[in-house]
């Protein structure tokens, strides 16, 4: 068998490895994503045959007495983790640098630490004055925490054995350095490798492992989208950083359900939780508007509230302008051609802004309702009543479709007290009445429409 190359070619979109050059990756199809990266010989091809004792048990023999669940101490986060941090996982934290993963997962540190559990913080990018400084600013801390400013896996590892820790941050992945591998920090073999000994250590010792990765511009976690395959769960936290809420979204969990999210602000004294989202998100929300439309929308298993904004004017170019913010913008323009083909409303020739206020980012169908209740009631100048709360999916005939967990959704409407909610006909029944509000059921967009 020839001998490995020293010198490989990674992919950063999907971490295919390839050993020449191209502009396109073979496996994943994207351009101009391979890098050179120098990599150690390994064993040379040549297998080692040794004895095994690997044995396979029975689901029966698992021994589930322990408890294998902590709580952060934070409702919002051990929602989105499935009911808290489970041991011996693997859980990646991914964001925008300066979003605020550091503050959050030492405030997860801090309150597991007043729980007598043990907790590990180690810092690749910041100095130990730093980290107080923070720490400072975010509440009081016991001796349960420990510390640590280090780059090396290999004495991590050392240092990890020793204290058995339940719980160890890594912040972040980038930083950290394998010295079996001879690619710098941050880079896709040497962010694989690395996430590789972590693995190894959470699953032999039964550590819970955060680590926390930054985003590219593209919004994925830098380096390999490989990192999301060995992982146990992945977590996103993302949020506008002008606006002060942070939203925790879990896209993939082994131990939970995904789509999860936990809701934050930020304040001068770290990160709060916010319980209530809806009500946060329609703060302030214009009142007989036109144009503007409350819809709801199922974020995991928790219905949310939000304000949708269109705005419709009468276009001066040949080819009229549409942009969405927040949601997406081809399911606008798919919105608008319905509107037009089944409702003969005239809107071709309109430049079209849809907004999803407050910064929230919303792409389940569900919304759709709302979005065309916006456009057409900014298309004809009339506000739709304040108590007003509408949801369904609508289809390409201009139908209105069922959507999931209806009931949920009017209750948390009348609960923020809403007068009126305009559902899809076929839900119905699974609605039943709920006190305080009224349901009205709509099949198709015409009668949705008449309600404008
Ligand atoms: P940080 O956790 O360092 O972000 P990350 O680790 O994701 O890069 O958060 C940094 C930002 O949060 C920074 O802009 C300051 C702000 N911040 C507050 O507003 N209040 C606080 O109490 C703390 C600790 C940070
Ligand atoms: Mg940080």
């Amino acid at each position: 068998m020839a001998k490995k190359p020293s010198t490989v070619f990674f992919c950063t979109e999907c971490g295919n490895e390839t050993s020449k050059w191209m502009g396109q990756c073979p496996a994943c199809k994207a351009w101009n994503t391979l890098v050179e990266e120098k990599v150690s010989p390994t064993t040379g091809g040549k297998t080692v045959r040794r004895s095994s004792n690997a044995e396979a048990v029975h689901l029966s023999e698992i021994n589930m007495d322990k408890e294998i669940r902590m709580s952060t101490g934070i409702l919002e986060m051990d929602r989105v983790l499935g009911g808290g941090i489970v041991q011996g996982s693997l859980t990646l934290v991914g964001g925008d640098p300066g979003i605020g993963k550091s503050t959050l997962l030492l405030q997860m540190c801090e309150n597991l630490a007043r729980e007598n559990h043990k907790v590990l913080y180690v810092s690749g990018e910041e100095s130990l004055r730093q980290i107080k400084l923070r720490a400072d600013r975010i509440g009081d801390f016991n001796d349960n925490l420990l510390l640590m400013c280090e780059n090396n896996l290999t004495d991590i590892e050392a240092v990890i054995k020793k204290e058995k820790p339940e719980t160890v941050i890594i912040d972040s992945i980038q930083t950290m350095v394998n010295e079996e591998i001879t690619s710098s920090a941050g880079s896709v073999s040497q962010v694989r490798e690395s996430t590789a000994v972590l693995l190894s250590i959470a699953k032999g010792l039964g550590t819970a492992i955060f680590i926390v990765g930054h985003v590219t511009k593209e919004g994925t976690v830098a380096g390999p989208r490989v990192l999301e395959h060995m992982v146990d769960t992945v977590l996103y936290f993302e949020g506008d950083r002008y606006a002060s809420y942070r939203i925790l979204r879990g896209v993939k969990n082994r131990f939970g359900s995904t789509n999860e999210i936990g809701v934050f602000e930020m304040t001068e004294k770290g990160l709060t939780q916010v319980p209530n989202p809806s009500e946060y998100m329609l703060n302030g929300r214009p009142l007989n508007a036109s144009g503007n439309c409350v819809a709801c929308s199922m974020e995991g298993t928790r219905p949310i509230l939000v304000e949708i904004q269109a705005l419709v004017t009468q276009s001066n170019l040949g080819i009229p302008r549409r942009a969405a913010v927040g949601t997406d913008g081809g399911r606008v323009n798919l919105l608008m051609a319905v509107l037009e083909k089944r409702l003969g409303m005239h809107i071709s020739g309109y430049d079209a802004y849809i907004n999803i206020a407050g910064g929230m980012k919303m792409t389940e169908p569900a919304i759709d309702l709302g979005i065309v209740m916006a456009i057409a009631s900014s298309f004809r100048e009339r506000a739709i009543g304040d108590d007003m709360v509408v949801f369904g999916e609508v289809g390409l005939s201009g139908e209105v479709r069922a959507v999931s967990n209806a009931d949920q959704r009017v209750a948390e409407a009348a609960k923020l007290g809403f007068k009126t909610a305009v559902v899809p006909k076929v839900c119905l029944e699974r609605i039943g009445t709920i006190d305080g509000i009224k349901i009205i059921g709509v099949s198709n967009l015409t009668e949705a429409i008449e309600l404008v």
